[in-house]
């Protein structure tokens, strides 16, 4: 009978991935007294995944991150890490973070699994967004980040032209494979499709 062990080895993760996944940092557990000063909330289970985030801040900077995810294995790992990155980072510095960043933080991950790791930062932000809210105040990083073009998988705009810049992806199809943009519940798909025509034409991709 195969053991643990042989379960894993069979797996395409990195091993940085493996050890979050395993033992994800910073998980929001139940028994514990955690009162975050902000909390965000993104995705949906219609959609396969949700997240939930919440920080704790002091002097402008996140002192302590929790979460908690329905998501698969790239999901928790990303997350985690995440969480390690964000803590101690001034609130601006932690708005900006981008899935590109943790992922290579994580030692990449596989291609179809990219856009597991986008749900975090968005809750993230949903979290500081949150923070000011609570605070009484304006954000002041607000608008100051991509675009999301796609809600379900947190796909955005930034990352769309930077895919079809690079001559990654020049279709719908090869833009839902390399993202999984439209694989929830599909309303951004026409948008996506009129975004990636103008973008061909912009960069003269046939
Ligand atoms: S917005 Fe739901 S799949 Fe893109």
């Amino acid at each position: 009978m195969k053991d643990f062990k042989d379960f894993m080895t069979g797996w395409v993760y990195t091993d940085t991935v493996k050890d979050h996944f395993i033992n994800p940092r910073n998980l929001w557990k139940k028994e514990e007294d955690f009162t975050p000063d902000g909390f965000g909330e993104v995705g949906s289970l219609a959609c396969g995944d949700q997240m939930r985030v919440g920080i704790t801040v002091e002097d402008d900077r996140i002192k302590e991150i929790r979460w908690l995810t329905y998501g698969c294995a790239s999901a928790i790992a990303s997350t985690s890490m995440m969480s390690e990155l964000v803590k101690g980072m001034s609130l601006e510095e932690a708005y900006k973070i981008t899935p590109e960043m943790i992922t290579d933080r994580l030692g990449g991950l596989p291609e179809h699994k990219f856009h597991c790791s986008v749900l975090g930062d968005k809750a993230l932000r949903a979290a500081i967004d949150n923070y000011y809210e609570n605070k009484g105040l304006e954000n002041p990083f607000k608008g100051t980040v991509a675009k999301v073009v796609c809600e379900c998988r947190n796909v955005t705009d930034q990352q769309i032209e930077q895919l079809v810049k690079t001559g990654q992806v020049r279709t719908l199809e090869e833009l839902t494979e390399k993202t999984g943009l439209g694989t929830g519940c599909g309303k951004c798909k026409a948008k996506a499709l009129q975004m990636l025509e103008e973008l061909k034409h912009i960069y003269n991709i046939t």
